[in-house]
């Protein structure tokens, strides 16, 4: 790890079970040597010993090699592991599954060497596990060097340039492999002039990044603009039928790959949010994918094609137009018309990252696509890294929801995962130390959608914090738990969303966006709130589901609490399945939300002395900021809908 920075879940003791140990590895290729050197380091610490492919020297602790058997069963990022005999043994086909199973000898520490285990197979769910940056090369003067970043500079870039210290680089290459993240796009969806060049002239500083990430299994993707044809290559159009713009297309891929072979494709935001796009020529968002996917398919990479299309310019007036049904609209008819290296990549919900969103309707109805399901590490409407918000168990729900085709959404998105990162050049890597969890979580779903959060949970703290007493780890496993839950209780209740300032999105702001063009309203009136998405006489998207999900969400009385207010304009004095009133669950959350905060914050400084001071003190100044947040959030909330309904809290308490 570079010095200075914060070793985040390789934490020199994790490597301490590996590196006392006697080590025999076999094979050969990059990935090989990147395990020999991660063995080789971790044995100078702690006294163990490596040996290359010899078989006389006997015996060995542990034994990472290549073997030939069961290709069709591993695949190239597979392993099988198994402790026999007072051996360990990692075997894979290919160098990406040694080294993932080396970091899973890590993640078992000294249960990795006792007692016997036959053979286990271990391979990724999602073959596409992928970070997204959105960073910016040139400084943008609203947006900052990072987009929605929370967590200092870009790790790739700085005022215009790449930066030079590509360690840092390779450090973050490292982290991710141990969680299991094998592709990073590294610039923002939307690009700008700098940005757009890395596609031509610039394109040796993003093979210099896919150079310090390839030792440990990283592909690397790029943002590229739909108008590139014209804003680097001089073209008059666009427009993807056009033979001189399909030219192009190819003629860019080409030197790209020459660049870049193993290169990982391209990420398109188009006809979103201001971005060119297909619509300028009449033309659809499957002739646009296809135009690029045929420029990538000869070398193997793909499109990612973002769905995020919608109208940012809508008359709030306007109550017939539903930015909650832009998406399926747009998309489900297209279902089967894009090319084999289309991957169209789905928000998971419908709206945008918020605390509470359905799972977007489009994931299952598309059966003919591949679609990969797109979240948020980035805290963007969630504290922003200022505030703990842990966000497995909310992605364990995402990935477990079940379609009418009968599929959880962690099987539908054969695409794979993708993610925003939270990742910036922060000595913490995230800005809030706590945040690191959710970017090793993000990676570990990815590997296997349906496992349990809090036993991630529980690895990252293992990782993390290597030689944990019991109160220790109660204690940061206890921060975390249940911190999603009580950010949702402090902002925006029962899955209505948004409420936020606008523009940066930190901190509340009822009305901010009520009369805005976005499409993010509430409603809320004397008599009540929420927005009437049912078929009956709301906007309909409702209907967009399959059963049972179509009919639960279309009725009040069967919405679930969390999502009713995202369904259903509903009175103040609505009963809620938990027995209170909207209005009485909303002020007692509210009062919740913030006792929550102060009791995390009581436990974290009861640990002072037992993590590193550096760390601790991040952290104890965040909660702060938290807290300070948490209780402005409520006072806001509180006062607003106190003020709106004129019914008092049945608990009289203090309200504004
Ligand atoms: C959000 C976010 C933007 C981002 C957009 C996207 O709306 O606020 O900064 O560009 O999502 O996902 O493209």
């Amino acid at each position: 790890m570079p010095e200075g920075v914060d070793p985040a879940w390789l934490a020199p003791a994790a490597l301490r079970a590996v590196g006392s140990r006697r080590t025999l590895i076999r094979g050969s290729g990059p990935l090989v040597e990147t395990v020999h050197g991660e063995v080789a380091e971790a044995c100078r610490r702690f006294g163990g010993r490596v040996v290359r492919d010899a078989s006389d020297d006997g015996p060995y602790d542990l034994a990472l090699g290549l073997g030939t058997e069961g290709p069709e069963l591993l695949g190239e990022e597979g392993f099988t592991f198994a402790c026999e005999g007072g051996t360990t043994t990692v075997t894979a086909c290919g160098g990406r599954g040694l080294l993932y199973g080396l970091f899973h000898v890590v993640r078992l520490g000294e249960a990795a060497f006792s007692g016997e285990r036959s053979p286990q197979t271990h391979r990724p769910a999602l073959a596409l596990r992928m970070l997204d940056h959105w960073d910016n090369v040139a400084v943008h003067p609203v947006m900052g060097q990072v987009e929605r970043g929370y967590a200092g500079g870009s790790l790739f870039w700085e005022d215009g340039r790449a930066r030079g210290d590509l360690e840092r680089v390779r450090a973050y290459g490292r982290l991710l492999a141990a969680c299991g993240i094998n592709a990073i796009s590294v610039n923002n969806v939307n690009v700008h002039a700098a940005e757009a060049r890395l596609l031509t002239d610039r394109i040796g500083e993003v093979a210099d990044i896919a150079y310090a990430l390839r030792p440990y299994g990283i592909r690397t993707h790029l943002s590229v603009s739909f108008a590139a044809p014209i804003t680097l290559g001089g073209l008059s159009t666009a427009d993807p039928l056009d033979e001189v713009v399909r030219g192009w297309w190819a003629e860019a891929t080409r030197r790209v790959y020459e660049a870049i072979p193993d290169f990982g494709g391209y990420v398109v935001k188009a006809d979103s949010e201001g971005q060119p796009g297909p619509f300028a020529y009449g033309r659809s968002h499957s002739e646009g994918a296809n135009l690029l996917a045929a420029a990538v398919e000869p070398f193997g990479g793909t499109v990612h094609w973002r769905a995020f299309v919608y109208d940012h310019r809508q008359d709030w007036r306007d109550r017939a137009t539903d930015r909650a049904r832009a998406a399926y609209d747009h998309f489900v008819p297209l279902d089967g018309e894009f090319a084999a290296g289309a991957v169209l990549q789905v928000k998971h919900g419908p709206m945008d990252f918020q605390v509470r969103e359905p799972v977007s309707p489009l994931i299952g109805a598309m059966p003919r696509t591949r679609l990969a399901v797109e979240l948020q590490v980035t805290q963007e409407y969630t504290g922003q890294q200022r505030h703990v918000c842990w966000l497995g168990p909310m992605w364990s729900e995402v990935l477990r929801f079940r379609q009418e085709r009968g599929l959880p959404v962690g099987e539908v998105a054969r695409g794979g995962l993708v993610a925003v990162s939270n990742v910036g050049d922060d000595p913490f890597w995230t800005g809030h130390p706590l945040a690191q969890a959710n970017l090793y979580t993000f990676g570990r779903l990815a590997w296997q959608p349906d496992a349990e959060p809090g036993e991630v949970l529980d690895e990252w703290i293992g990782l993390t914090y290597p030689e944990a007493s019991e109160r220790l780890s109660a204690g940061l496993h206890s921060v975390l738990d249940g911190s999603w839950r009580t950010y949702e209780k402090y902002t925006a209740p029962l899955g209505v969303g948004f409420m936020v300032q606008p523009g940066h999105h930190y901190g509340p702001s009822v009305d901010g966006y009520e009369y805005s063009p976005w499409g993010t309203y509430h409603f809320a009136d004397r008599d009540g709130i929420g927005v009437d998405r049912s078929v009956a006489s709301g906007t309909g998207f409702a209907g967009q589901y399959g059963a049972p999900w179509a009919g639960l969400y279309e009725s009040p009385d069967t919405c679930p609490d969390e999502l009713l207010l995202f369904f259903h304009h509903v009175p103040y004095g609505h009963v809620l399945k938990s027995g209170k009133t909207v209005i009485q669950h909303i002020y007692d959350t509210h009062f919740e939300g913030v006792e929550e905060v102060g009791q995390a914050r009581s436990v974290w400084a009861s640990l002072a002395g037992l993590v590193d001071p550096a760390r601790h003190a991040r952290v104890s100044e965040r909660y702060e900021e938290q807290l300070r947040g948490a209780r402005e959030w409520r006072d806001q909330i509180n006062s607003y809908f106190l003020r709106k309904s004129g019914v008092p809290d049945s608990r009289g308490r203090r309200i504004h």
